[in-house]
This record gives structure tokens, sequence and C-alpha cells, in this order.
């Protein structure tokens, strides 16, 4: 399907309503933003609808994302929806500074800069919230979380949000089942348009793309492990597998090692894993997955990343203390020479290695997770007065919808089911 982009006019915003990088990145900014468009065509979809029935008109969301490209046309669409939207990063280091310039010229302000320190990301968080938001969108919960606690007194204010991942949602429903959570929420993470392409094939891809750019290394021939079989473990294993890797998986999950071995993969513990690998890769959502016992017995040389949420499931403060010295040998490369004598090599401070040293996920695939986000928003809205304090899950038609407008975009018709088909489907008594 042809995409040409519509600009959207910005209202010029105050210096303090912001806080990013570099304004004057904003021309780049805009027309990767375009590039990543043509590949958007179902947020585009209803970013022509929002534009005339604004289903968001005068609603204040503040959404906390990896400020890429992708959220950028999101967040475009929200806005053409009549929303009142502030961003800031999910992530300290997954900012594209020259997305976040081309934001504010838009008239949306983001609160974001690539390697920011802690306590200046959590300040973001802050600034976002100060708009009080009645909506919230989020990717890994730290929104929800500092809206929970430090700003509770705002959320009076909340009709309900979003989440866009695995580690958000395990979050939330603990927050749900510690009776604690104190506004609807829906686990955009958990729809099928959403898991099965975003974490399997976006996070597949990216995360090579990310290691690769990180090191130009060749991925033929290496022996790569892969901690945790879910659904972006898997779409890595198939990745590297396609580029001749040998492929070994270490999970703590029965079923999942299991699947990992029919799939033709090698599985053991990453105590054993550890003296073979070359590069290892957590995407796991857990935490010290690789630890001081594994660093130990790592060859020279070997090569640590991580695609899950957070910088925990490698365990770098271990790391730190084994090693002697530490220096940065490349963007997005450090060096740890331990007491062993051996090197081993931490790519993008363990941070989400995918959005560190690459882009992220291709448009293509947050064309869906980012039009059931625009969905599920619009949904709370409508559905505000039944909706409960409640972790709830993509309504199964907004699934539907996004994989047939999906499908129409690449041209690919499906069959129906005859009303005989239906019957027969939905019957008991047909047998032999
Ligand atoms: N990099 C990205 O852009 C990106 C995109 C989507 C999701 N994520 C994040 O990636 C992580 C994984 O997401 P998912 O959707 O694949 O989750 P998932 O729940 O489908 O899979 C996680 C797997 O890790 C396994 N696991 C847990 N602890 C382990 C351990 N100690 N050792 C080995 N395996 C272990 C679990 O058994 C499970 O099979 C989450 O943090 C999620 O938020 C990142």
């Amino acid at each position: 399907m042809g995409v040409t982009y519509s600009p959207i006019k910005g209202v010029k915003l105050k210096n303090s309503q912001y806080d990013i990088k570099d304004p004057s990145l904003a021309e780049a900014g805009k027309q990767r933003i375009e590039w990543a468009y043509r590949e958007m065509p179902v947020v585009k979809l209803i970013r022509g609808r929002f534009a005339t029935e604004k289903p968001l008109k005068g609603i204040r969301i503040a959404a906390c994302l990896h400020i890429t490209t992708e959220t950028a046309n999101l967040a475009l669409t929200l806005k053409e929806g009549g929303a009142d939207l502030i961003l800031c990063a999910s992530n300290p280091l997954s900012t594209q500074d020259d997305t976040a310039a081309a934001l504010v010229n838009y008239g949306i302000p983001v609160n974001a800069i690539k390697g920011e320190d802690e306590a200046t990301y959590y300040k973001h968080i802050d600034t976002a919230l100060s708009n009080e938001p009645q909506l919230t969108v989020d990717d890994g919960a730290d929104l929800v979380t500092t809206l929970h606690t430090k700003r509770s007194d705002l959320i009076r204010n909340v009709i309900g949000g979003t989440e866009e991942t695995t580690t958000g949602v395990i979050r939330l429903r603990s927050l749900e089942k510690a009776g604690k959570l104190k506004y609807p929420l829906i686990a955009v993470n958990d729809a099928q348009t959403k898991y099965l392409f975003d974490n399997r094939y976006g996070t597949g891809q990216s995360t090579i793309d990310g290691i690769t750019r990180a090191t130009n290394i060749l991925w033929a021939g290496k022996k790569v492990v892969i901690c945790g079989y879910g659904w972006c473990g898997r779409g890595i294993a198939l990745r590297a597998r396609g580029l001749g890797s040998q492929v070994i998986i270490t999970e703590v999950a029965p079923v999942r090692a299991l699947e990992a071995v029919m799939d033709g993969l090698q599985v053991m513990p990453l105590v054993d894993a550890a003296s073979v690998g070359d590069i290892f890769i957590t995407v796991s959502g857990d935490k010290n997955v690789i630890d001081k016992v594994h660093f130990q017995r790592m060859k020279d040389g070997a090569i640590l990343a991580n695609s899950g949420h957070f910088n925990v499931e490698i365990n770098i403060p271990a790391l730190e203390s084994l090693a002697q010295s530490k220096r940065r040998i490349r963007s997005f490369i450090d060096e740890y020479t331990l007491g062993n004598g051996r090197n081993l090599y931490l790519l993008g401070e363990g941070r989400l290695i995918n959005l560190a040293a690459a882009e992220g996920h291709p448009a293509s695939v947050m064309d869906m997770s980012f039009a059931d986000q625009a969905l599920c928003l619009e949904y709370i809205v409508k559905n505000r007065d039944s909706l409960e304090p409640r972790v709830y899950p993509v309504p199964d038609e907004i699934d539907k919808q996004v994989a047939r407008l999906k499908l129409q975009s690449m041209g690919i018709d499906i069959d129906t089911l005859t009303p005989e088909q239906e019957e027969y489907l939905t019957s008991w008594e047909e047998g032999t």
C-alpha cells in the first residue's frame, strides 16, 4: 500500500516544556520519521480516522516509550486524534535525539536525551507526570510505578493506561495481585498482533542488528548462547541460526526448554554453556541471569549483550568486582580484563542492545504494536465508565482488526468460513 506522509502543524513549544539534546537535529529526525511511516500503513489508516473523529479530544496523555521514529508516528497519531501528549523515555539509552527534536518541532513536548543518567531519567518521568495525565502509555511500567508511589496525588485524574512490554505486564500483574493497582490498564504486550511479531521478529532481527553494529562480528560459526526461550529468545535464535551460528539455549521453564530441543537447538545449564559460548544474549526479563560463576568460566573474548527490558540480566556489579581493569574499546563496547587474564566484552552497558546500538524494531512490526496501542487508548476512553482497576487483555476485536488491516496492507487475502463450516466448528453432534 502506498503511504504518503502528511505533516502535522505544530504549535511552538516553550523551552520549559521539553528537555532534549539538540533542537537543530529536527530536520534529520523528520526525514527518518517519514521513512518509518512508509512501513506503518495500519497506523496511517488509524491516523486518518483519528484526524476526522478526534476520539482523544482534549485527553491528556503521558507516554513513557523508547523515543524512536516509530514512537514518533504513534505520537503524531494520538495528537491527530486530539490528545494533549507529553513523552519521556522508557530507557536512558534508547532515545534517538533527532527524533526527539523533530517531535518538539511538531509541538509534542519530549523529555528525553540519549545517555541521560538515572536521576535525569526519573526527572523526565516526573515532568511527563506533571502534565496530569488522564491516560498513561508505558513500556516497562516505570511511569505507572512512579505514579503509584511518588506521585500518587495525580492518580485521581487517570482514566486508564496501556503497557507495551512483557516486563511491564509482569510488574502490573504484581501490583494488581498486591491489591494496589489504582486504575485500569491494558496489557498491549499480550495481544497476538504484538508478541508474535514485535517480540519474535522485531527483537529477533534488531538484537542481531544491534550486536552487529556494535561489534561488526561474523555470526557464521559462532556459538551463540541465548538465555531465555520466550518470544524474544525464539526470534533471536531463529535469526542467529539463519546466519550460521550454533545456538545454545538456557532456560528455567521445562516446556520452553523442550520446545528449544525440538526446534533443533542445544539446551544446557548456563554454567556449562559459559565455557563454550562466543556470544551471550540475555532476554529473560529476569535478574542476575549471567553471574559471577559464569563470568569466571567464560572464554577470552566472550561477548555479552542483553535484549531484555532492564539492565539487570547481566550482573554488571559482579563483573566489575571481578575485573582488574576496564576500558571503552569502541562505542558500545566495554572491555573487562579479569584477574585470570581473560577479556570479556560487555555491549551497551547491558541495556537493551537493539535500541542502544541500533534503531530498535523495524517500523513494519511496530506498525502492529502501535496500532494496538492507539486502538486500546481509544477503547479505554470509550469504555471509561465500565473499566475497573485491573490488568485487561487487548480486546479480541482489536487484535483481529489489526491483523486484518496488516494483511490488507500487504495485499494478502485469506479465506472465510462457509456457513456450513461455521456450524460444524461450533457443534458437537457430528463425528466420524
Ligand atoms: N529488546 C526489545 O526491544 C524487547 C522487545 C520485547 C520485549 N522485551 C523484553 O524482553 C524480555 C523477554 O520478553 P519475552 O516476551 O520473550 O518474555 P517471555 O516471558 O516470553 O520469555 C522469557 C523466558 O525467559 C525464561 N527465563 C526466566 N528466567 C530465566 C533464567 N534465569 N535463565 C534462563 N531463562 C530464564 C522464562 O522461562 C521464559 O521462557 C522482557 O524483559 C521483555 O520486556 C524486549
